[in-house]
């Protein structure tokens, strides 16, 4: 078994994008900071994308720039097109992430274009990231469920997947964007997506939503899934996506991994103090049900 499951900590992107009123720029970056010091390997920074669509993720570059970057550490910035590309090598970044979705209505509200169309904008950007020594990681929203279509087909999903993957993504990320799947419905997904895609350039990205994610994680292992995509606290949500909640706690994800039997590389102490500073910041509680039982414990 490979017993090693790498974590991308996507709590500074897609956790705070969704919040209503945008951080400062010090907390962002101390959050930053506290993750780096948690023992992630791969980190998502920000994202490069319009600052009146997202405002919440403007100055991502700045933050990138200016936060703590052990070698061993991977930073990423998500990039709808060349313009967010172009900003991101400015910055220095060595990754990037570009996101697309296996629902038509979903792209044109997140993107503000069709899948295709998606796709032509992500072709010559492949030229640059390589000219740049750049990795590009790609994302496909709603491969089980869409907030404007319903249930999508999972030969669709597989299909997106598959054509981000030809154009040179060194890993797929499958989101789960609204959190209304179960494990059925992702077993079956995966197994088209695996069809067409190595197990090991695979990523889950689960949402919470009704509170699936960690069984729906937990069927993603038992298909072969070593990568996972989550946010401390239980941050995070679609600002596309109305009504889904966060991404699956980082928290009760390394729990689930470590009582398993895997590894993560997780500083547990560490990864609690960046959970819990992120929460003061936004004054709520900590999504994570290890935390608020660990937490209950700790008061008894
Ligand atoms: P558009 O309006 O069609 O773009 O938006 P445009 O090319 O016509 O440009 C319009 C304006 O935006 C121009 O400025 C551009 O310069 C500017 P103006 O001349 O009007 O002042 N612009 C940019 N500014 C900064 N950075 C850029 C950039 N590009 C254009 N890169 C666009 C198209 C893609 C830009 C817009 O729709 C957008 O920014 N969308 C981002 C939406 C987003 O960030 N959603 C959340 C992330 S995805 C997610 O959460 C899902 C995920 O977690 C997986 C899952 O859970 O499913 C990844
Ligand atoms: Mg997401």
């Amino acid at each position: 078994m490979n017993d090693f499951v790498k974590i991308v900590e996507v709590g500074a992107r897609d956790g705070l994008q969704n919040e209503k009123s945008v951080i400062e720029f010090n907390q962002r970056l101390e959050f930053l900071n506290l993750l780096v010091r948690s023992g992630f390997k791969s980190i998502e920074v920000g994202s490069c994308v319009s600052p009146r669509w997202v405002p919440q993720m403007d100055n991502s570059t700045a933050l990138y720039a200016a936060l703590e970057k052990p070698e061993q550490v991977s930073f990423s910035l998500l990039v709808p097109n060349m313009k967010g590309l172009e900003a991101a090598i400015e910055a220095g970044c060595k990754e990037v992430a570009i996101f697309t979705a296996a629902s038509e209505s979903f792209a044109q509200k997140n993107i503000n274009c069709s899948i295709q169309e998606s796709f032509e904008r992500f072709k010559p950007m492949f030229d640059v990231a390589k000219q740049h020594g750049i990795q590009v990681r790609g994302y496909v929203s709603c491969v089980v469920d869409c907030p404007y279509e319903g249930a999508i087909a999972p030969e669709k999903a597989a299909r997106v997947a598959k054509q981000l993957f030809d154009l040179g993504c060194y890993e797929i990320s499958l989101g789960e964007t609204i959190g209304t799947a179960s494990p059925v419905r992702v077993r079956k997904m995966l197994q088209h997506c695996l069809n067409v895609l190595p197990v090991d350039r695979v990523a889950g990205h689960f949402h919470d939503t009704y509170g699936m994610a960690i069984a729906n994680i937990s069927e993603s292992l038992e298909q072969g899934l070593r990568i996972f995509d989550s946010s401390i606290a239980g941050l995070g949500g679609c600002p596309y996506a109305k009504g889904a909640s966060g991404n699956v706690a980082t928290e009760d994800l390394v729990y689930l991994l470590e009582q398993s039997g895997f590894q993560t590389g997780i500083d547990l102490s560490a990864m609690l103090k960046a959970g819990h500073y992120i929460a003061s910041v936004l004054q709520r509680e900590n999504q994570s049900h290890f935390v608020k039982a660990h937490t209950a414990k700790l008061l008894d």
